[in-house]
Order: structure tokens, then C-alpha cells, then sequence
């Protein structure tokens, strides 16, 4: 994962499903982690959607949990996914935030095999 630099995201592909591995910004972070739990829809912690020592990744299937369009990365109001078919806002955490979408962007089963690498 090197190669995806801060602020960078990729999508790659996992059971046929779009997974988004998102190197976040220091900024990325913080707003993640200020949001108070009252004002999420699916209240989660930024952390419990991390690995610990790593939340500078987020990954999480791209797939809105509205009726299945891919969002899209980095735009929307709180700079996190939008799907622009329903108008659903998610955060920096994958968290949704505003539209009809009922829960939080996935986070698949995965783990750090090394700094690098993912699983
Ligand atoms: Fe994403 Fe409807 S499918 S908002």
C-alpha cells in the first residue's frame, strides 16, 4: 500500500464487490473522530472502524447501503463518500451522514499482515 499516498484512495475488487482503501489525511482523522454519536444515523466510532495503529486506513466496501450505487470518493459535504443517486452523504469514517441511506459503508473482514500490506 505504498503506493497509495495520503489524501490517495483505490478501489479494488473483493467477492465481486468494490472495496475502497483509503489512505486518510491527518484532517481525514479528526473530523472522523469529533462527530458526537448524537448526530450519526448508525452511531460507530471512528476507532471501532479502524484497525488500531492504523486508522490512518479506512476501508470499506463501496457500495451505498441505500440500493447499491457506488459512491463516490472524497466528495459530499463532510468530505468522506456521496452517492449520487439518492443523495446520500457519508463522512471520513464511511459513516452515513445525511440521505436515505440506512447504515454505515461496510467495513469487510481484514487485517494488517504487515505496515504494508492488507488482507
Ligand atoms: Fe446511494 Fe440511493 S443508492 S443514495
Amino acid at each position: 500500500m505504498q503506493a497509495i499516498q495520503v489524501g490517495q484512495a483505490i478501489t479494488v475488487k473483493w467477492r465481486g464487490k468494490p472495496v475502497f482503501i483509503r489512505h486518510r489525511t491527518p484532517e481525514d482523522i479528526k473530523a472522523a473522530e469529533a462527530v458526537p454519536m448524537s448526530e450519526l444515523p448508525d452511531p460507530q466510532t471512528d476507532q471501532s472502524r479502524v484497525k488500531e495503529g492504523h486508522d490512518q486506513w479506512l476501508v470499506v466496501i463501496g457500495i451505498c447501503t441505500h440500493l447499491g450505487c457506488i459512491p463516490l470518493i472524497r466528495q459530499g459535504e463532510f468530505g468522506g463518500f456521496f452517492c449520487p443517486c439518492h443523495g446520500s452523504v457519508y463522512d471520513t469514517s464511511g459513516r452515513i451522514r445525511r440521505g436515505p441511506a440506512p447504515s454505515n459503508l461496510t467495513v469487510p473482514p481484514y487485517q494488517f499482515v504487515s505496515d504494508t500490506k492488507i488482507r
